[in-house]
């Protein structure tokens, strides 16, 4: 495995991989890996010659009173992980390298962002796209792999690889979870004991809901109103949002059919988690 810092010399090897005719399946992450992240390391791992992963906590998609600066960090171990998932490289570039000055050109996504944590985190999905996009450009993989857990972003990752007619296919990845169903999170080291005991209500209620919906329930106020008691009864944080929309477009949906998605985000005191289900009706 080799650890590539900057630009140029990821962009070499990546001339060298074309060269060759090598297939290369790209994980984008912000370390403190976890098994969701390996879930993903894995799949880009058997359906590719070459695997690539970042580790960049990228400022562009962090509010100014968001978790960037405590955002969790540890490269060595990170490293070790990613060795032992057989990774060819980790690109791991610094903030100096990726933006060496005030950026002069950043994306603007128009569509799937005015709903979830668009709305609860404006110019986030600005941030992503436009890193996603320069991470695609220096990596030009085959395949990029992304996690359901943030299915907005994978909407949105959609919506970046057809309108800027990127070259690759993306792939997502059903969310790994914790035994008591909590998605697993680089986040999830922020909360306190009670609350890691209390968190396994969200997916809980993701659950809950799809089992509503299943024997017959059609009125989103009603499910989403039983979700939100159940988290408020079993838990001491806040509920950001829950929401239900058609997926992947995102929209309002007039009725409870088709491929939806059930989403929330919630605030514990240290952390902000987000879950959901996408199911079809
Ligand atoms: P990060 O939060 O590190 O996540 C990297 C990838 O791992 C994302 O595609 C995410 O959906 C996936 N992932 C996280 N938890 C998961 C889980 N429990 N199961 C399956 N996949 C999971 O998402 C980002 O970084 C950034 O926004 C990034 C795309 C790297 C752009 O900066």
């Amino acid at each position: 495995m080799r650890v590539i810092t900057t630009i140029s010399q990821m962009q070499k090897e990546v001339q060298l991989l074309k060269n060759e005719n090598l297939s290369v399946g790209y994980v984008p992450t912000m370390g403190y890996l976890h098994e969701g992240h390996i879930s993903l390391v894995r799949k880009a791992k058997e359906e590719n010659d070459i695997v690539i992963l970042s580790i960049f906590v990228n400022p562009l998609q962090f509010g100014p009173n968001e978790d960037l600066d405590a955002y969790p960090r540890d490269f060595e171990r990170d490293s070790e992980i990613a060795k032992n998932e057989k990774v060819d490289f980790i690109f791991y570039p610094s903030v100096d390298e990726m933006y060496p000055s005030k950026p002069s050109v950043t994306l603007v996504v128009q569509k799937r962002v005015d709903v979830l944590c668009g709305s609860s985190r404006p110019g986030h999905f600005d941030g992503v796209a436009t890193v996603l996009a320069k991470l695609f450009h220096v990596i030009q993989p085959n395949r990029a792999y992304f996690g359901m857990k943030d299915a907005q972003q994978v909407a949105v990752v959609d919506g970046l690889i057809n309108d800027l007619h990127f070259p690759l296919e993306l792939i997502p990845v059903e969310t790994v979870r914790e035994e008591d169903g909590l998605a697993k999170s680089s986040r999830n080291v922020r909360l306190t004991a009670k609350e890691r005991e209390e968190a396994s209500i969200l997916y809980k209620s993701l659950t809950e809901a799809e089992k509503q919906i299943r024997s017959g329930e059609r009125n989103i106020q009603v499910i989403i109103s039983h979700m939100q008691s159940l988290i408020k009864q079993n838990s001491s944080g806040t509920v950001d949002y829950i929401e239900i929309y058609s997926y992947p477009e995102l929209e309002k949906l007039e009725v409870l059919e088709g491929k939806i998605i059930i989403a929330l985000a919630f605030k514990f005191s240290n952390a902000r988690l987000i879950d959901n289900l996408v199911l079809t009706v």
